[in-house]
């Protein structure tokens, strides 16, 4: 009988992302002690990293968020909600959840830059590097990953699947559209 491919697969387990993350946090605790930097998470899909990085940051910081917004042809990018803490003559560490192309990024660190800020440094959990259209520093990564659409631990497909634990791949969005429930009863252990 013909076997269909699972259209989606398991890419990274709660374990493995829980030590990486904890391997990023030692490196800025080493590179931040004494700055008191400002974690600035990108909402909505970096909360979750963000959440988990400060914890493993032995150093004094602050945490803000900003939305971002993307609007018009091009794709024209925005901030929509703003950090509550002023960053001028701050040392800003940005978290991403995954750089793509780099657009927002290189957006996001401009704006930073005019800001004032002393500094500003990138990390991002997941890198697409093959997708990228604008070359961006990004001093921090945790995984390269191929250009797969992943979903789970704050990343989204239309709003869902935020609130997986480990990170999937969709191989094929036509299935995974047409049956959620199939990739729920996978991952939802009891549904
Ligand atoms: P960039 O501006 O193209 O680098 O886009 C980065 C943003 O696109 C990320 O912050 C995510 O919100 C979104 N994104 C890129 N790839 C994925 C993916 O595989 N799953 C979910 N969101 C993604
Ligand atoms: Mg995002």
């Amino acid at each position: 009988m013909h076997q269909v491919a699972d259209p989606f697969t398991l890419v990274l387990t709660e374990s493995a992302i829980r030590e990486r993350v904890g391997e990023l946090g030692a490196l800025l605790t080493e590179d931040y002690s004494d700055h008191r930097p400002v974690v600035v998470g990108v909402l909505h899909g970096a909360l979750w990293f963000v959440a988990d990085l400060v914890r493993r940051v032995d150093v004094d910081l602050d945490v803000d968020f900003l939305l971002l917004n993307r609007f018009g042809e091009g794709g024209r990018i925005r901030i929509q909600t703003d950090t509550a803490i002023p960053l001028v003559d701050r040392d800003v560490i940005l978290v991403e959840d995954i750089v793509d192309t780099g657009l927002s990024l290189t957006v996001l660190r401009r704006m930073i830059e005019e800001r004032g800020a002393r500094s500003v440094r990138s990390v991002a959990l997941l890198d697409k590097v093959t997708r990228r259209i604008v070359d961006v520093p990004l001093e921090y990564r945790g995984f390269e990953v191929g250009d797969e659409f992943l979903i789970g631990y704050g990343l989204d497909q239309e709003g869902l699947y935020r609130n997986l634990r480990d990170i999937w791949a969709v191989l094929d969005l036509a299935i995974f559209r047409d049956d959620p429930e199939l990739f729920r009863r996978s991952v939802f252990p009891g549904h």
